[in-house]
Order: structure tokens, then sequence, then C-alpha cells
């Protein structure tokens, strides 16, 4: 599908008013999507885990209006929030010529999150793919030709990529890909459910996210995407993801989980590596979460297991494990890498199916 696709041309505003609601889960990348053009095109193919319990809820209730500018208000866990509200306005200025509909409605936005507010995960994933969503719900409210579903989802993730690029990989489960490349069916403008075969080995894939630093991220990811520009490995980055991910369809569907460990935790290191080899330059990893990679290390050396660590543009460490072994490396985090989270905190999440609609 090209971007022509997605314009909505008649719809009938007769509409006077309605209300939509979603939940949409946060995601986590195996191949990491660091770098991207203009309109959210990204620089590589990406693939994801869908989370579970990681998720945002998101209620819109649309009223008519006169048609001239964008009118909204959002509302954060009960209460009245200003602070979203810059990255919705981008957000609706970007997606307009999509969703004309945005300009004869006045929207009031309530949403809240599964997980808790400041535990430094990114919520932009699971809220923007919410809001996207809860736009697609309406369009569908607004327009009398039945809409396939994988019309739907597509939509819906090529808006949420407009919102938030990894967020285009927050609508279905349980593994998406993002990104034009040779070795799976993908698109540069939304995710698509991965289509190669995945070993019973990697279903139900567990995901224990430790919360090392719950504090501001130290550079936003729009900052971190951009410091690819003129990155001197840039064009050799963008190549190895190709090849990473080719690799990793591979070993999804041979069941091979020393292959899987070593092109997972490859990649959350050549990610720190870009930061920390950009100008400016960043170290996003704290103390304790080198303190957490080396125990993971040495536990999964001395009992034969096939726990891996992945991260994110920060300072958590996300625990990816069979689901066999989910007992005893639950007991081996309690045990040993809880004292390295602040406050003790981490969430149990676990692969999972994509997006629900909760009112239509
Ligand atoms: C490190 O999707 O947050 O999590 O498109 O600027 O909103 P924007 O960036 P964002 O970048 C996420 C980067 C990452 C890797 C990944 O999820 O693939």
């Amino acid at each position: 599908m090209v971007e022509q696709d997605f314009i909505l041309t008649s719809y009938n505003n007769a509409i006077d008013s309605g209300k939509v609601k979603w939940s949409s889960p946060s995601n986590i990348a195996l191949v990491k999507y660091w770098g991207k053009r203009e309109h959210q095109i990204p620089e590589n193919p990406s693939i994801s885990f869908t989370l579970s319990n990681c998720k945002t809820v998101t209620e819109v209730t649309f009223t008519k209006k006169e048609s001239d500018s964008y009118s909204f208000e959002v509302y954060f866990e009960g209460e009245k929030n200003e602070v979203f509200k810059p990255k919705i306005q981008t957000f609706f200025e970007r997606i307009e010529v999509y969703v004309p509909f945005i300009k004869d409605y006045h929207f009031k936005i309530e949403t809240s999150n599964t997980f808790p507010h400041s535990s430094g995960i990114a919520s932009s994933a699971s809220g923007m793919s919410a809001l996207a969503l809860c736009f697609m719900s309406v369009e569908e409210k607004l327009t009398e030709i039945m809409m396939s579903k994988d019309y739907f989802n597509k939509k819906a993730s090529f808006l949420a990529r407009l919102g938030s690029g990894s967020a285009c990989r927050s609508i279905e489960g349980e593994l998406v890909v993002w990104g034009q490349n040779k070795s799976t069916e993908s698109s540069d403008l939304y995710g698509i459910k991965f289509d190669g075969e995945v070993h019973p080995n990697f279903k139900n894939y567990q995901d224990t996210i430790l919360l090392v630093d719950k504090g501001e991220k130290q550079v936003s990811s729009t900052v971190g995407h951009q410091l690819m520009y003129g990155h001197p490995f840039a064009t050799q980055r963008f190549k190895q993801a190709h090849e990473n991910l080719a690799n990793l369809k591979a070993i999804l569907a041979s069941g091979d989980q020393k292959a899987f460990i070593n092109i997972i935790e490859s990649e959350a290191l050549t990610l720190h590596a870009m930061m920390m080899t950009s100008m400016p330059y960043f170290i996003l990893m704290k103390p304790n979460t080198l303190q957490i990679i080396n125990k993971i290390w040495n536990y999964r050396n001395e009992n034969d297991s096939n726990v891996c660590f992945t991260l994110d543009a920060g300072a958590n460490v996300h625990v990816l494990y069979p689901e066999i072994e989910k007992e005893s490396v639950l007991e081996f985090i309690k045990n040993e890498l809880v004292a390295y989270c602040q406050n003790g905190h981490f969430i149990t999440d676990h692969v999972g199916n994509g997006a629900e609609l909760i009112k239509k």
C-alpha cells in the first residue's frame, strides 16, 4: 500500500458526537530502529516482540465543532495534562491529511498507563498507538463503507508511526516488522505482523523489565535518531540491521536459542555504541545496568540457561527468557537482580497479541 491509500477523501460529519476506547501495548525491539528520515521513515528495518501487560488505555470523546483549527484536551490518569499537548499537537498536524475530520470535532482524550508513571518505560509506543487506533475507530464511525480489518490495522499503524516510529509496531502481536527489507514482507510506512515461522522455543517469550533508572531520559529518542545523521558508522549500522533481521528470521524458525541471544544482545549493545560514538556522545547505561548484564552472563553460563538482555535508549534492562525458564529466572531476578533496581522495582511481562478494542 502507498501513502495515498491512507487519505480519507469523503466522510459523513453529520454525526454530532461519540466515544471510542482502545488499549494498546508497548513493544520491545529485537533489531533496533535507530535513525530516521523525514516523515518518520526508518533508516533500517526493525522487529519487535509486542508486550502484554505494559499498555496504555485511551478513551476519546468527540463532539462536533466549527471546522477551523484543532481542538483537544488531554487527561492523564484522571487529571488534566498539559505536558503531552505539544506532542499530540504535532501528531494532529502530521495526520490531518489522512484523517481530515480531526478539524471538525473537539476531542477529549483520556489516557492512562498500566505501568507506573515515570518508571522510565517509554510510553510513546503504547500511547501513540492507542490514540491512532481511537482515530481509526472515529473514522470507521464517520464512513459508510465497510473497512477491512487489514486496512484498519495498517492505517492505524501508519498513523501511529507519525506519532512515534516504534508505535507502529504495537497494533498487532506477537512479532512485528517495520521498515523495508529483502527477507520479510515489510513496509517503511507501517508495521506488519512477522510472516515467518516461529519455533515453539520463542512462543510466549518472557520480558521482565528492571527499572534501573526511573528519571527523565538523558536524551529523547527524537534527538537520538538525529545523532545518526552524519554518524561515522551509520552506513555500516543500517546494513547490519538488514543482516541481523535476515539471520533472526532463520533463527526464529529453527529455534536456535544461542544464536538468538547473540543477535539480541549485540543489537542492544550496538544501539548504545551508536550513542557513545555520536557527536555529542552519551552513555545511557548506569553502573547498575552493567552489573545486571554481568550477572545475567554469569547466570547463563552457570545454569546453561537461555536468558539474555536487551536495552532501550536508557538504563533499564529488559530480561528476555523462554517460558520454560519462567520460574527459575524469576527466582534469579528476585535474588540477584532486584538489588540493582531503583526502589527494587521491576515489571513482569510477556509477548502479547496486540491492541484491544474496548469501546466502539
Ligand atoms: C531505542 O519510536 O521512541 O526504542 O520515532 O522519534 O518517536 P520516535 O522514536 P522512538 O524510538 C525508539 C527507539 C528504540 C528502538 C526501537 O524501539 O526500535
